[in-house]
Formats: C-alpha cells, structure tokens, sequence
C-alpha cells in the first residue's frame, strides 16, 4: 500500500531552519526516516515538498482520485489554509496530520489548526518521530 507524504512551506529547510525547534535533520534526511519507517510496517512511501499552496492541493486531488492515504505537515498553511483543508476534506483515504513541534506550547497564532478537523488524527511534538509515528499509525489504520 502507498502512502503519499505531503510537507508544506519552508520544510524543504530543514536542517538549517530554527533548528532549536525544528532539529537538524535535513529534508533528505527525512524522506530516508520516512522511507525507511514505512517500509518497516509495510508501506511504501513517497515524500514530497512544496512551498507553494496550489501544488499542495493538485496533490491533494490526485490522492482523493486513486484513494491514497496521506501523512500531511501542512506547515504554516495548518493555521489559515481554508483552501487545503477543503481539498483535504474530499480525500477517499485516511489523512493524518503530523508537526515536528508541538503547535500547541507555541505562539497563540499556531494554536489553530483548519487542517485537524478533517484528518483522522495529529501527531505532533514528537520531533521528525512524528512522522515515523504518524506511519506507524497509518499502517495500523488500514490493515483494521
Ligand atoms: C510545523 C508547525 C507550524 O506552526 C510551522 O508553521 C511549520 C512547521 C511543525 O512541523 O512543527 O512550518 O508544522
């Protein structure tokens, strides 16, 4: 089965990005972790970058056309994207959210997320094990 890995605005820096928040691992790096960890629970992973809100949601579309389910960092996009939570809504497979931090224990404007709402579930604070995480549980969602 395969899993589309979606990561939004400004990710594409990791490693280099605030890395007292973010950690040092590059974007490289985690495309590695998240094809290593999906194949350790049968998953077959494809990651994907983009700063650009329009090509978030192209991708969005052909996943709800070939049921694909989704691992989502919609970055700062999770706090005001209507757009992407509308073609997030129209998915066919299972969405979940994941964040590196934790939104929650930062600046009041990353509190909300218009992305959550329409996911199955958010994994966040957990550093890039969020995504391996985030894998995890997706492998057991769809073998339920
Ligand atoms: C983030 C949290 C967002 O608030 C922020 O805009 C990001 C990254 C995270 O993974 O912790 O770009 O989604």
């Amino acid at each position: 089965m395969k899993v589309l890995i979606i990561n939004g605005p400004n990710l594409g820096r990791l490693g280099t990005r605030e890395p007292e928040i973010y950690g040092t691992t590059t974007h490289a790096d985690l495309v590695n972790v998240c094809e290593t960890s999906g194949a350790e629970v049968g998953l077959e992973v494809e990651v994907r970058q983009s700063d650009d809100e329009g090509q978030i949601i192209k991708w969005l579309h052909e996943c709800a056309d070939s049921m694909t389910p989704v691992i989502m960092n919609p970055a700062a996009f999770t706090h005001y994207s209507i757009a992407i939570r509308d073609a997030a809504a129209m998915l066919t497979a299972p969405l979940i959210e994941v964040h590196i931090s934790n939104p929650h224990s930062r600046e009041d404007f990353r509190h909300v997320s218009v992305i959550s709402a329409v996911a199955h579930g958010v994994i966040a604070g957990f550093g890039v094990d969020s995504y391996r995480l985030a894998l995890k549980a997706m492998s057991d969602l769809l073998v339920r």
